[in-house]
């Protein structure tokens, strides 16, 4: 089996084709425009094994898209491609816009015309919207209504509405996973996690939105990883599946964590202005892919953020190449005398 998946060499791709190399025997094509938030380094490993091939393109590019689809004849989509960080959506929404949507539509009509056994979409409990602070009874499930603030999110749910239209007037065989925030190895250092962890070995401040009393649902990114490949390969067509659960944290109780493992001195915490329209909290309940599928995270944040600063204690030279710019060249690099 072929499987195409798109934004590989971002955090969570890259992890899921780590995963799939390791558990089965199918050919991967990564493709992946190499944003800011791509890094070719980071596929380094994979880069070894001939089961797997790099393509650089992007997914709006509705030409390019085609032609590899008729050249690669992938069995399974997986779009992991995004613009991804709310901040930035706040600054520039266009281009979550083009991407987010206009990426998935193109995706979903070349699977179309070339027929797919699947279509997956990675999507995000921020379509959910937040949920008070004062209600910790309350959590996300997927009939939930879609209720998006940020530009970000609002993107996500407006392509999870295409996808869903695909199935029901297409019959184009989708399924769809909405996730609570990840963390782990390769994360970009623009999100909460890797940025203190830097910041903290760095001894730099650590900028804490507003009261740091926003809670996010953490998910290790392996959980994650394991809960796409369950869904591709044994969950149902049309459905949605939430994936997370059960390790709440806030913000300041995160920053904390990692000032505790790092030895560092919480006079490094710096309140900052807060995110306009910042979600209060999310949270998963995942009784359905559970009960479906059999998925449960099996890392709690205590061991996961141990696993997680260690890779960024040993893994510095990738996170450097990130902060002084260097990763940005390693295309040019590594392809142009190919
Ligand atoms: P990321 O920003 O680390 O990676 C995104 C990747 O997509 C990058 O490699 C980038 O180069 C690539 N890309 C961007 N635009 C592209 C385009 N037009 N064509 C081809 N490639 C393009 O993101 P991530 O954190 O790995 O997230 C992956 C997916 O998971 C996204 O769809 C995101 O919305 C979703 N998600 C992420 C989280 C999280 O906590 N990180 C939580 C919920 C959902
Ligand atoms: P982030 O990692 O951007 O993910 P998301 O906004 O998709 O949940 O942010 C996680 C939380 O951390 C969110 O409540 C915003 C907060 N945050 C800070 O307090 N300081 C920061 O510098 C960043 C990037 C995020």
């Amino acid at each position: 089996m072929k499987i195409l998946v798109t934004g590989g060499a971002g955090f969570i791709g890259s992890n899921f084709i780590y995963q799939q190399l390791a558990y089965h025997n199918d050919e991967i094509v990564c493709l992946d425009l190499l944003t800011y938030a791509g890094n070719l380094s980071t596929l380094d490993k994979a880069a070894k094994d001939n089961r797997f091939k790099f393509i650089k393109g992007d997914i709006a590019d509705r030409e390019f898209i085609y032609g590899l689809f008729a050249v690669e004849k992938p069995d399974i989509v997986v779009n992991f491609a995004a613009e991804s960080h709310v901040d930035r959506s706040i600054k520039m929404p266009e281009i979550f816009l083009q991407t987010n949507i206009i990426g998935t539509s193109v995706l979903m009509d070349a699977c179309r015309k070339y027929g797919i056994k699947r279509y997956h979409q990675v999507s995000t409990d921020e379509v959910y919207g937040d949920l008070p602070l004062d209600r910790p009874d309350l959590f996300f499930t997927e009939n939930t209504p879609v209720h998006a603030s940020s530009p970000y999110s609002a993107s996500k749910a407006s392509a999870d509405l295409l996808v869903q239209a695909y199935y029901r007037t297409y019959g184009l065989p989708v399924t769809i996973s909405r996730c609570s925030n990840n963390y782990g190895p390769y994360h970009f250092p623009e999100k909460l996690i890797p940025l203190m962890i830097i910041n903290a070995l760095n001894d730099k401040k650590l900028p804490v939105y507003g009261k740091g009393a926003n809670v996010r649902d953490w998910l290790y990114v392996e959980d994650h990883c394991k809960a796409i490949d369950l869904i591709i390969r044994k969950g149902r067509s049309g459905e949605i599946y939430n994936i997370g659960g059960h390790n709440e944290k806030t913000n300041l109780q995160v920053v904390k964590i990692i000032l505790r493992e790092l030895n560092k001195p919480e006079s490094l915490i710096d309140f900052v202005t807060d995110r306009p329209g910042h979600d209060r909290r999310y949270a998963i309940d995942p009784a359905k892919i559970h009960m479906q599928l059999g998925w449960l995270p099996e890392t709690n944040f205590e061991s996961g953020i141990k696993k997680t600063i260690k890779w960024y204690l040993e893994n510095k030279t990738w996170w450097e190449e990130i902060i002084n710019g260097a990763y940005k060249d390693y295309y040019q690099r590594m392809y142009e005398k190919r």
